[in-house]
């Protein structure tokens, strides 16, 4: 069988989406504090700006995929207002349980559904907006998932894409000894696993680099794509429209 990366390891195609849903099974209960620990609450200001530049409007019919503990369906249910749709999607049901009672808790009630990014359950051209945060790193075959996104966006509708990137030259050095050093410890004493904060660290670095993300999406067919680098590269946002 072919292979394939889950972090810095070499594992069987067919076998990585079940160590990825063991790190997100794992983590699912801790999942949100990680995330404000880690990142200091970065990952707040990321997302607001990716909800920022998708420019939703009310009416529209959004997709968020690997959408998690629901942090972007949850902003884009309110943008959305009660003549649009948000659904929220992950392959993963501890992580879309986690989310379903946060969205429930703020009021928010919409569709949460398991579904696999490499085969989207929808018709073609359905969707105004389709995003994925921080998903994308995770799955086995990253051009069939973003060739789904675009076939089930509308003509002229957006991808959004969140995901860790490669960060400008100065920042290397320290971001690894954090990545390395800092992280899986953060990971064992708050989440009591270090090793799903070791395969975050290593996954990062195995996902494509901003630019090579950038012509991938482009050979699914999205015939503009803009990248936005924030935090100096430790996250981009890929926006890509399809044509
Ligand atoms: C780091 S979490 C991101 C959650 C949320 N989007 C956020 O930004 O906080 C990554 C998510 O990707 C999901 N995922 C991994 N592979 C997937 C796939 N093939 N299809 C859909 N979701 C997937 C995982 O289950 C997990 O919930």
């Amino acid at each position: 069988m072919a292979q394939t990366h889950f972090g810095f390891q070499h594992v069987d195609e067919g076998d990585k989406a079940r160590h990825v849903r063991g790190v997100f099974d794992s983590v699912a209960s801790r999942y949100d504090v990680m995330n404000d620990l880690m990142s200091a609450g970065l990952h707040r200001l990321w997302k607001r700006y990716t909800i920022t530049v998708a420019n939703v409007k009310p009416g529209d019919q959004v997709l968020d995929i690997a959408g998690g503990t629901g942090d972007l369906a949850m902003a884009f249910a309110r943008e959305v207002g009660p003549t649009g749709r948000v659904f929220h999607t992950d392959i993963n049901e501890a992580m879309l349980r986690e989310g379903r009672t946060r969205l429930l808790d703020a009021g928010v009630v919409l569709p949460t559904l398991v579904c696999d990014a490499e085969h989207l359950p929808f018709a073609d051209n359905s969707f105004d907006r389709v995003s994925v945060a921080f998903g994308l790193r995770n799955m086995t075959h990253k051009e069939l998932a973003l060739a789904e996104m675009h076939r089930t966006l509308k003509p002229g509708g957006k991808l959004l894409v969140l995901e860790f990137s490669r960060v400008a030259k100065p920042l290397e050095k320290a971001y690894d000894w954090y990545s390395f050093q800092v992280l899986p410890k953060l990971g064992k004493w708050v989440a009591g696993d270090e090793a799903s904060y070791r395969y975050l660290a290593e996954s990062i670095r195995m996902h494509p680099d901003q630019e090579t993300l950038r012509q991938m999406m482009k050979s699914v067919g999205f015939g503009h794509v803009d990248v936005h680098n924030l935090t100096g590269g430790v996250v981009a946002l890929h926006v890509g429209i399809k044509c």
